[in-house]
């Protein structure tokens, strides 16, 4: 009985929940899946109220008591440092040591793609996204803030283990899923010390996979080229920073970040799945959230708990709500959320 921890967290995050767990109770009643649900109410609201976002022991049973972790945005305008988001979603990140940072590149419909003639097959990458270091870690600090001679550093953390492991992960996805191309971006012709490593790791791991080709890019130049031929790319890998900034960028290559699907995991472990858009403030009560984002994120969960068919058939929908224009208002469509919740389960059921 796969056990999954729910948490809505703030904003829209509620809202696209509400409709991804629509989704999940709808195949776990058709396919007995026997999904046992927690609803955590980790977020804002708690944080103003207690002061505390997650505590020790919560987020050591994240890990150990669950097989998955549903997660809705997190950020609210009332905590302008946001840290409560840090310590949730980061904190999730790095204490469940879920190094990567898996985001699907996929387009589902032409339409919806800002880039000339591309069609869905020009459009189904990867990015494999350092999790657990990088520039994220919070290593650095302030001094002299405030005056003339302020000083402010953050350091870059690269280690061997951790650059290694998702280099590894994205050449193993290659392998199993029979993709022809891994591309590794750094920006080793600037970041001389940092990206150094990334540049001899991947060299010796793409020695272990001779039967995918390797190649490299400098992550400006990635950019460009995800703009100007993305049909080059099968998986992408990259640092934890550089991640967060090209999958934002998939995701409007795509369609809008309201499509854009992610899954934190590490193998053996409780995976963390979430949209990738945020907590969207100014949108809240509207009913005008996109919920595709959580609700493919909900496919993906549903494959790592092994079934990848459920994943598949939610693909379906979600093509199929896109093609006949069941859709919120920033895609065009005329639909609430809750009313493409509604009308996916009706596209599952046919
Ligand atoms: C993301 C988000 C987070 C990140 C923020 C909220 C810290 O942008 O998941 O992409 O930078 O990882
Ligand atoms: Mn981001």
């Amino acid at each position: 009985m796969p056990r999954i921890a729910v948490i809505p967290g703030d904003g829209i995050g509620r809202e696209v929940l509400d409709e991804g767990l629509k989704v999940l109770r709808h195949l776990d009643n058709k396919e007995k899946l026997a999904l046992d649900f927690d609803l955590l109410g980790y977020g804002a609201e708690r944080f103003l109220a207690e002061g505390v976002a997650i505590t020790d022991e919560e987020m050591a049973s994240l890990g150990a008591d669950y097989d998955a972790i549903y997660l809705g945005a997190l950020g609210d305008p009332r905590v302008p440092s946001n840290e409560h988001a840090g310590k949730i979603l980061l904190g999730m990140r790095f204490q469940l040591d879920l190094y990567i940072n898996l985001r699907p590149v996929k387009l589902l419909d032409s339409r919806y793609c800002p880039l000339k003639d591309k069609d869905p097959e020009d459009l189904r990458f990867v990015v494999f996204r350092e999790n657990t270091e990088g520039l994220y870690t919070g290593i650095g600090g302030q001094f002299k803030v405030g005056t003339p001679d302020e000083v402010s550093i953050q350091a870059e953390l690269n280690t061997r283990k951790g650059v290694e492991r998702i280099i590894r992960a994205a050449f193993e996805h290659a392998r199993t899923h029979d993709l022809k191309r891994v591309c590794m971006s750094d920006k080793s012709n600037a970041m001389r010390h940092g990206h150094d490593i990334w540049q001899r790791v991947f060299k010796e791991i793409a020695q272990e996979y001779a039967e995918v080709e390797s190649s490299h890019l400098y992550v400006d130049v990635l950019t460009m080229e995800m703009v100007r031929a993305p049909e080059q790319f099968d998986v992408i890998v990259t640092n934890n920073l550089f991640g967060d900034i090209v999958t934002d960028l998939g995701a409007q290559l795509q369609g809008g970040i309201g499509l854009a699907s992610s899954g934190n995991l590490n193998p053996g472990k409780a995976a963390m799945f979430e949209p990738v858009h945020g907590s969207a403030p100014n949108l809240v009560g509207k009913g005008v959230a996109n919920p595709l984002a959580a609700i493919l994120s909900a496919g993906m969960m549903l494959s790592w708990l092994g079934r990848p068919d459920l994943e598949a058939r939610i693909e379906d929908a979600v093509s199929s709500c896109l093609k006949d224009d069941l859709v919120t208002p920033e895609l065009g469509g005329e639909l609430s959320t809750a009313a493409v919740g509604d009308a996916l389960v009706e596209h599952l059921e046919k």
